[in-house]
């Protein structure tokens, strides 16, 4: 039996979806790329602020396999902000001792920055430090599709019986395997959904929706946010006691 638990230890895992980027640049008059440019600058604060808060494991919403519907100008800007940032932050992140995960479907991406991906994962493989993963083209039912369709080729080859699917079985096959599931779930910009995002991994997640745009998102304010989870009773179903 799972018991309630008021997680004092504070969140493991925590997702967030940087929303906001946009309006932020609108705001200010300038294009949105300035905006998706200013956000990817705070990712850095973001995951520095990890091993200080207890936090082990930190996933970050990139861009979505709904993205593609924006201009080809900010669809174009954003995949070469992607190389970019990989490029610019690799030895950064090496150094922080940072584990580095891509999620999401890479058949879309170009090849230059999926090899720029690849890179970053082998570079950064015997980091024992914060684990981060970037979701890049990703999309929870995009994933879970995937995910059933290798099942499904596992069950056609008579590598899996259909009688021994359950609840641990579909997980296996998520581009998130290794990663637990998300204690907590952030969203800025005032958008109380989630968009796709980790849908089986986040079923009994804590949600936190606040009103910042990401570009202002400070660490304080993560480690507020972390703070107001400690407070949180987890019941998984079951009553309090
Ligand atoms: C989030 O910011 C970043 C991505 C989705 C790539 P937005 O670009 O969605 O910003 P808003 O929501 O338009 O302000
Ligand atoms: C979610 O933000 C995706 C990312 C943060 C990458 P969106 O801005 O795309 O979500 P919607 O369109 O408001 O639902
Ligand atoms: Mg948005």
């Amino acid at each position: 039996m799972v018991k309630p638990i008021r997680d004092t230890d504070g969140p493991r895992h925590v997702a967030v979806i940087m929303d906001g980027n946009g309006r932020w640049a609108t705001q200010r008059g300038r294009p949105r790329l300035f905006g998706h440019h200013a956000g990817a600058k705070r990712v850095r604060e973001i995951v520095q602020a990890c091993p200080d808060l207890g936090v082990k494991y930190l996933t970050i919403f990139a861009f979505s396999t709904e993205n593609w519907k924006r201009t080809q100008t900010e669809v174009a800007g954003l995949m070469s902000l992607f190389r970019r940032y990989i490029t610019m932050e690799a030895r950064a992140l090496c150094d922080q001792n940072v584990r580095v995960r891509f999620i999401g479907d890479r058949v879309r991406l170009d090849k230059k920055l999926v090899g720029l991906m690849d890179e970053l994962e082998q570079m950064t493989r015997g980091c024992t430090g914060i684990n981060l993963t970037i979701a890049i083209n990703y999309g929870g039912r995009d994933e879970v599709a995937r995910a059933t369709k290798r099942l499904a080729q596992d069950v056609a080859a008579q590598r899996l019986d259909p009688e021994n699917v359950n609840e641990e079985t579909l997980p296996k096959y998520l581009d998130t395997y290794v990663l637990p599931d998300p204690d907590l779930v952030i969203r800025t910009s005032g958008e109380a959904r989630i968009s796709n995002f980790l849908l089986w991994q986040s079923a009994y997640a804590e949600y936190e929706f606040i009103d910042t745009l990401w570009p202002d998102f400070s660490a304080e304010e993560f480690q507020g946010l972390i703070n107001n989870y400690a407070g949180r009773e987890r019941r998984f179903g079951a009553v309090s006691v």
